[in-house]
């Protein structure tokens, strides 16, 4: 089939809403900053008439599913001007209910803006959000094509990046979470088999962006903690593949704004506005319904405000504008009724027969009257009690050519990170929003100006097509990334390659990790002694003169001494902190252990916390073993344990290593891939193997030499060329470079 690199949008929301009346669709476009933001890049980025092969594709979901509709979207150019393809995806009601007003909006969204008094746990919702993933599954395994890639978007769909990943190993995904992720302490508190499955089903992506870098810095957290994958700084190793983690602050297309400014039907709008509020200050807010949005606490701010400076009242109009939004959900439909009675309750104490305080509208406006809004407002009051970004603050600031007016936000927006031009409140304070409204409105035009220019700097730089951009690129180099860390057997035909390449070579390294290569794992690590036939088997490698053999391990000096100081081999002892050649003496350099003993005593807890585990002390290191423990409670403690280490390392001159089932406190500055750099600048070698199955021996692969042969034990993502199974595999490799022969001893023969 023809590559055609398409990009595919996949959402819950399509940029417009399809419905019934009369025997007709009606089509109305839809609301919100997913929609806004999506729909702004396509527009500006595809041009008018894109190239009808590169003409991306927008699944998502519909209410309406009759025949008419899928004929009328089949043909697409009726509803979007052919920019874009539209799939919808038909989910049967029940499902659409469970899913949309269920555990999308009533469990992951209360929890995720930190509401968990709002939250709802039902089993029966996450069974069908499920089911609403695999339907949107089955409408991309019949809409992917050779070369595209799939950008997934937001909470509704955390589950789809993995099931596409199953169904398609190769793939280029995206997933792209809207709203903020929590805090692990809130991520928590849904039921354990849920958190996973919504974790691993995100990590099916090879990229996950979130709005702002505390979101990633959770997310990785949440991951670290309930999943135990390695991290390597933005990128997690997954079970079966690796996923980049970034913060990619979502924007508009500042230009549309800001080109509506001179448009002949916005300056009508703004002069009817004119007209209706009388020559009075403006101060506007427009969200969905929501109460995330913080509206009741904005309407006590503004109350408190009319309270502290009766000079006001008669001369401000607050303009309240709330779209409507997921009215099927009593919390909404409670917090609509509650909006109406406080601004009710205001326009009675304040208002009168030519003055209403509070301007409330439940409606949806177009494009125009929204920039005549903007451009009429004095003061944007923009206060949601926590949101993802809040693309309205944005917009506002895009709209104001004139350099005028005053922006007050709240710092629990992720707008805030960016628009630094505002005024910052705490939501929840009625003074605080009191005092930002009287200093607004106070505010010297030139300040003003100022304030506006530096926002609308940064949205210049950083618009839409940046945002998308930005992901997009990072996708690839996502991808490559996966691609390199994937498992790639080690065949029989690499093996006998290899062979060959051995053979030939004059000098060769060999570096060999102990625990889980040579050896089984054993629940005690001193039972885990090599057996003679190992030790044969390395004694007649290391002989050979050709070769240098390296036993590379985490192990202290003595037992590695006691276990190999018989074999001509170089030891490499506690992840490279000493090294001795072969029937040599250790180095000695002096590490920095003052940690210690804290560290050995906060283990000691562990050990009483955690039957079966053990505590091990080494030269310069401190080990906490959980092998031997029951498995959930080991897993459980040592995510505490890592927990409490990272942040202990903020005062302490140590790193915390993650091995295999193991957690280590050692100096910085110590890997083993340091010490491997070393002995191959002291002794280069014409062919360098090294095999490890170890996270920590990922350090020695990275650091090897591009035509180096690295081999990882387990079939798991990673840094080395190729994956086998076990320890045993590893002992027939070595066996058979032991079996082969000398070409220069043939010769002599
Ligand atoms: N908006 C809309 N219809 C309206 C008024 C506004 O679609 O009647 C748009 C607004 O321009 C903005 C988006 O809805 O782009 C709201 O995004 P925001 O990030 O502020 O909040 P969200 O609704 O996504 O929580
Ligand atoms: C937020 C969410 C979007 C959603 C929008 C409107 O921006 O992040 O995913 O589309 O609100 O909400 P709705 O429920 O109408 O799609």
């Amino acid at each position: 089939m023809k590559s055609e690199n398409r990009l595919i949008i996949v959402s819950n929301r399509l940029p417009f809403r399809y419905t019934e009346r009369e025997g007709r669709i009606i089509v109305t476009p839809s609301a919100g900053g997913l929609v806004s933001s999506i729909g702004s890049y396509l527009d500006k980025a595809m041009g008018p008439a894109p190239m009808d092969h590169a003409r991306p594709v927008w699944v998502g979901a519909t209410e309406l599913r009759t025949r008419r509709l899928a004929k009328l979207l089949a043909s697409g150019a009726q509803l979007d001007g052919g920019r874009y393809e539209v799939r919808p995806v038909a989910l049967p009601d029940v499902t659409r209910d469970r899913h949309y007003n269920g555990f999308s909006n009533s469990t992951l969204w209360p929890l995720f803006h930190y509401f968990p008094s709002v939250a709802r746990y039902e089993q029966d919702w996450f069974d069908h959000y499920r089911v609403a993933n695999q339907l949107f599954l089955g409408t991309l395994e019949q809409t992917v094509r050779p070369g595209d890639r799939v950008w997934i978007h937001d909470y509704h769909l955390m589950l789809l990046p993995a099931m596409l990943r199953a169904r398609f190993p190769d793939l280029p995904i995206s997933f792209f979470l809207h709203i903020p992720f929590p805090s692990y302490e809130m991520f928590r508190l849904l039921p354990a088999a849920w958190r996973t499955e919504l974790l691993e089903g995100v990590l099916g992506a090879d990229l996950v962006g979130l709005q702002t870098h505390d979101h990633a810095q959770y997310l990785l957290k949440s991951v670290q903690q309930l999943l135990g994958y390695e991290l390597d700084l933005r990128t997690v190793r997954g079970r079966a593949h690796s996923t980049v983690v970034d913060a990619f602050p979502v924007s508009i297309d500042p230009a549309r704004f800001r080109e509506a400014f001179d448009d002949h039907a916005v300056v009508a709008e703004k002069n009817l506005l004119r007209r209706s509020t009388m020559g009075q200050r403006v101060i506007l807010s427009i969200d969905r319904l929501d109460y995330i949005k913080g509206v009741l606490q904005r309407l006590e701010g503004y109350e408190h405000f009319l309270d502290t400076h009766p000079e006001m009242v008669g001369k401000v109009t607050f303009i309240l504008l709330i779209v409507p939004s997921r009215d099927a959900i009593t919390k909404y439909r409670e917090l609509k009724e509650g909006i109406e009675a406080a601004a009710g309750r205001i326009n009675g104490r304040f208002g009168g027969v030519d003055w209403q305080p509070v301007v409330y509208q439940y409606r949806s406006v177009n494009h125009k009257k929204l920039c005549a809004l903007y451009q009429s407002a004095d003061v944007a009051l923009i206060t949601p009690l926590r949101d993802g970004m809040n693309l309205v603050a944005k917009e506002f600031v895009a709209a104001r050519k004139d350099r005028r007016g005053v922006l007050i936000l709240s710092e629990t927006a992720g707008a805030a990170n960016e628009l630094g031009g505002a005024i910052l409140i705490n939501p929840t304070d009625r003074d605080a929003i009191a005092g930002a409204l009287h200093a607004a409105l106070e505010m010297p035009a030139e300040e003003q100006s100022l304030r506006m220019a530096e926002m609308q700097q940064r949205l210049t730089r950083y618009d839409v097509v940046r945002w998308a951009e930005d992901l997009l690129d990072q996708l690839d180099g996502a991808v490559a990334i996966r691609r390199q860390l994937q498992v790639k057997e080690a065949t029989p035909e690499v093996r006998q390659t290899f062979l060959s390449a051995y053979a030939k070579a004059r000098s060769r390294w060999i570096f060999l990790d102990h625990d889980g290569t040579l050896v089984p794992f054993s629940k005690r690590p001193a039972d885990a002694a090599p057996g003679k036939p190992l030790l044969a088997l390395l004694g007649q490698l290391a002989v050979d003169p050709r070769n240098a053999v390296a036993i590379v391990s985490g192990r202290d000096r003595d037992t590695l001494g006691a276990w190999y100081g018989s074999l001509p081999v170089h030891l490499i002892a506690e992840h490279g902190a000493y090294a001795r050649p072969p029937n040599g003496s250790w180095s000695v350099p002096d590490w920095r252990t003052e940690w210690k003993e804290t560290v050995i005593a906060l283990f000691q807890q562990f050990h009483d916390r955690c039957p079966g585990s053990l505590v091990e002390e080494k030269t310069t290191a401190v080990a906490w073993h959980y092998r031997g423990a029951a498995q959930d409670l080991g897993f459980l403690r040592s995510r505490e344990l890592v927990n409490v280490l990272n942040d202990m390392a903020r005062s302490f001159d140590f790193q915390v290593i993650e091995g295999n089932m193991v957690i280590e406190v050692r100096p910085r500055g110590i890997d083993k891939g340091t010490a491997v750099r070393r002995a191959l600048e002291e002794r280069p070698g014409e062919l360098v193997m090294a095999i490890g199955d170890d996270r920590t021996d990922e350090d020695i692969f990275k650091v090897l030499p591009i035509d180096a042969m690295s081999i990882k034990v387990g079939m798991v993502p990673s840094f080395a060329r190729y994956n086998v199974r076990s320890h045993e595999d590893v002992l027939a490799l070595l066996g058979s470079l032991a079996a082969t022969p000398d070409p220069a001893v043939v010769m002599a023969v």
